[in-house]
């Protein structure tokens, strides 16, 4: 049995998973998220399958790198080439991932160019090859492990009423549906109401060999916190819900302790927040798992650029009474040491 159908036996509420973010849910802010707030799966950022085979590996499977404390985690490819994909998958389970997950939405026009994220959507057949590719590569050495499909309800317009049945066609053990088309980019709205399509649309398929389908429908998009999340699985009947964007500044989103919970809602009262003795505990907290984060950052993915982190302090520090002086200040800093100093003058100021 896979691991999915374990967290679909134990998760009667809906499996919470976080979305892959490339530059966001890198090695260091999984490793952050695993330990403050675990979702019940975690997801790398996108590997280009083409780009690993093609002559960057060394630089590339760096993004691929976990600990213990991040599993179950699966690993998310994209190519339109059917024999990457394949070699993908194997890549994958040498690593030892949980599961494997291929891109069927991204709308970057370098990505489409090449057969792959959204462009699979204009060319279906080609994405059951690859689908059925990565499940060749996922059983090699005696594993099989579960592959997904990330994907969106259609290109131009809603095709969820052919679209959907060619992947359900490949027997995916997760498909997260993210409720808008390639056109919508991420201009409007998700509409939900198509996720609940899909999970009827899944309940009424029924395999070339008369099978039903066992395949897991995840929703995505614009999901707020678990709360939200909770209401959706009510709402649409979908296995699990995918949240991406409300990590960002907040890797408690996963928790629901109540003691995460302080933290999580920093922003949404700023002046009662920091006056509160509860409120400084807090700003303190947030900037301390701050610091770590950059600090691992910069001992994981030395090859990146420290402007990423500059993304997570707009997030982190928000949402409350001098919280824009000292994002000022992070904003100059070169490195963790310095802003592990911008910190510590800050707090021995609070
Ligand atoms: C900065 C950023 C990077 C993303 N990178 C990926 C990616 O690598 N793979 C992917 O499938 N989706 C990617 N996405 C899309 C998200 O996984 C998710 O589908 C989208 O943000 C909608 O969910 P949300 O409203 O919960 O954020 C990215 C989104 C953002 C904002």
């Amino acid at each position: 049995m896979n691991f999915w159908k374990n967290l679909k036996e134990k998760q009667q509420k809906g499996i919470m998973v976080l979305a892959p973010m490339a530059d966001v849910t890198d090695p260091a802010f999984r490793r952050v998220i695993a330990k403050y707030g675990k979702p019940d799966v975690l997801w790398t950022e996108f590997v280009s399958a083409d780009g690993l085979f093609l002559g960057g590996y060394e630089h590339l499977v760096k993004d691929l790198a976990f600990t213990e404390a991040e599993r179950p985690i699966v690993a998310q490819f994209f190519t339109g080439k059917p024999e990457m994909m394949e070699k993908a998958a194997e890549l994958a389970v040498d690593l030892g991932f949980d599961g494997i997950d291929i891109n069927m939405g991204c709308p970057d026009k370098s990505i489409e160019k090449q057969g792959s994220g959204s462009g699979h959507i204009k060319d279906p057949k080609n994405a059951q090859e690859v689908i059925r590719a990565a499940m060749r590569g996922a059983t090699k050495n005696g594993k099989n492990l579960p592959v997904s499909v990330k994907t969106r309800i259609g290109y131009n317009k809603n095709e969820l009423e052919t679209w959907l049945p060619m992947l359900l066609e490949t027997n995916p053990a997760v498909i997260t549906i993210h409720a808008r088309t390639r056109k919508e980019m991420s201009a409007v709205p998700a509409r939900w109401e198509n996720v609940k399509r899909a999970v009827e649309i899944r309940n009424e398929f029924v395999d070339s060999k008369g099978k039903k389908s066992e395949t897991l429908i995840f929703g995505n998009g614009d999901v707020t916190d678990l709360e939200d999340a909770d209401k959706k699985v009510l709402e649409t009947g979908c296995d699990g819900v995918m949240l991406g964007r409300a990590i960002f500044g907040n890797p408690w989103l996963f928790s629901r302790s109540t003691q995460s919970s302080f933290l999580k809602v920093l922003g949404k009262n700023p002046q009662t927040i920091q006056k509160s003795t509860q409120g400084s505990a807090n700003i303190i907290e947030r900037l301390r798992v701050m610091t770590e984060h950059t600090k691992l950052f910069e001992e994981l993915l030395p090859h990146k650029s420290f402007a990423i982190m500059k993304k997570h302090y707009k997030a982190y520090v928000n949402g409350w009474d001098g919280a824009k002086e000292l994002r000022m200040k992070l904003m100059d800093a070169k490195d963790a040491d310095e802003v592990e100093t911008i910190v510590g003058d800050y707090i021995k100021g609070l």
